[in-house]
């Protein structure tokens, strides 16, 4: 068998054996297979595509490429999410402490941001003293003790996924349904929960821009769960607009916290308890309106809250030492109207260009930067009115590359909804 076949074979619309995808993925990681000719095996699967049994082969090898994560020490049902990707998504700040608040488990790694999206692990370093890496001993512990722990993912988790993610992202690869599943799901199933919720995001800022991709990707992923017996369910969002008003990483600490309490924008409050209620229905089996009641109480009683101070606390994290840059200017709108769009991977853009984010790898974090809007699509705005305020630290922004990410006008459009649908 030699690599150069196996181009050859999907090259010509045919199945790849185990052995073939076994060897691919192997060959790659002992260094036996050039770049360019994985980068060419890539392009042919975005093109002709991979059938079922292919894609279970290689989420396979991928998962066996490097560390399981063994879970078993923790008592209990554990509940792991993903999302893929978005502007001012911090679902996972404010589910985690809530899921746990109703004694289900959730020993969740994520990752840092690049480029315009924002990454949890980040977020989470914007607390002071918050340690994102913990010995595997330490994390079990926690996650026995209060119920929940975020960190970093751990470095030999999926290697083969960081390889094949590095060269798709240079050679025009990432949008291929049978990548992005395996990708995703080889790094759930690694980390080693029982069930697996997936926020397939939507739309122009988003990897899926229609709902018909993102269906099937979903899809895909169920699929991929069943075979390994976890639970999966998706849930298909719009992603034509920030989440939520806070972009940056201790902004979006600050409404995150205030979502605990019951308190956040409508859109983040919407998701996080459609997302709870969802898991929260499948563990107990009750229906999914009781769920989402008892979300609201959990708010409403501090319990949620209570459980992101205690994780913060146990991981060394400071609250009353979260800062937000006090170099503030206000953003104002150069006409009245309605806004009609708001262009989510622009301001992502600029958020990251004044320091919320990183181009490279190893760029510095501004941790209290950010930009905090004051509407969203479908409000009318006033001319002069504050359309949003950017927190700078000593890299400065232009105004109009601001205004230019949002769409005034003098009709009103019908806002598309948030949450499209639920596939399990
Ligand atoms: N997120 C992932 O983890 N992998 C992909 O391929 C796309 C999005």
């Amino acid at each position: 068998m030699t690599i150069l076949e196996i181009i050859e074979k999907k090259k010509n619309k045919k199945i790849l054996t185990k052995e073939e995808i076994n060897f691919w993925i192997e060959g790659m990681l002992k260094g036996e297979i050039a770049d360019y000719q994985v980068s060419s095996l890539l392009m042919a699967i975005v093109l002709n595509g991979m059938e079922k049994e292919e894609i279970f082969y290689l989420t396979d090898a991928m998962i066996n490429s490097g560390d399981k994560i063994d879970l078993s020490a923790i008592d209990g049902t554990k509940v792991d999410k993903h999302s893929t990707g978005g502007v001012g998504d911090k679902v996972t700040l404010i589910l985690a402490p809530l899921l746990a608040s109703f004694g289900l488990k959730v020993a969740k790694m994520s990752g840092r941001g690049l480029g315009h999206t924002g990454g949890t692990v980040d977020k989470l370093e914007s607390i002071p003293g918050y340690r994102v890496e913990l010995s595997r001993e330490e994390f079990v512990n926690q996650v026995n003790k209060v119920g929940v722990s975020v960190i970093s993912q751990s470095g030999n988790l999926v290697p083969a996924d960081k390889k094949l993610y590095a060269l798709r992202d240079v050679t025009g690869t990432v949008d291929s349904i049978p990548l992005i599943a395996s990708s995703i799901m080889s790094k759930k199933i690694a980390s080693g929960a029982d069930l697996i919720f997936i926020d397939v995001k939507v739309g122009n800022g988003a990897l899926m821009k229609t709902i018909d991709s993102a269906r099937e990707l979903a899809h895909t992923m169920i699929e991929i769960g069943n075979q390994y017996k976890k639970k999966t369910i998706c849930i298909l969002t719009n992603m034509e607009e920030p989440l939520g008003f806070a972009i940056g990483n201790s902004l979006e600490v600050k409404e995150s916290m205030n979502a605990l309490k019951g308190m956040g924008p409508e859109d983040v409050m919407e998701l996080i308890i459609k997302t709870a209620g969802l898991i929260v229905s499948s563990v107990e089996e009750i229906e999914l309106e009781e769920a989402e009641q008892q979300c609201f109480k959990k708010f409403n009683t501090g319990a949620a809250y209570e459980k992101f101070e205690e994780m913060v606390k146990a991981q060394g994290g400071d609250l009353e030492k979260l800062e937000i840059s006090n170099r503030i200017f206000s953003v104002r709108s150069a006409k009245a109207g309605y806004i009609t769009h708001i262009d989510a991977l622009g301001l992502g853009e600029i958020a990251r260009k004044i320091g919320a984010g990183r181009l490279q790898k190893e760029d510095k974090i501004h941790y209290q930067v950010g930009l905090l809007l004051n509407h969203k699509v479908g409000d009318f705005i006033e001319v002069n009115e504050e359309l949003l305020k950017v927190y700078l630290d000593d890299i400065d922004v232009k105004v109009n590359d601001i205004l230019d990410c949002f769409t005034i006008e003098d009709e009103p459009i019908e806002k598309a909804p948030l949450i499209y649908e639920i596939i399990k």
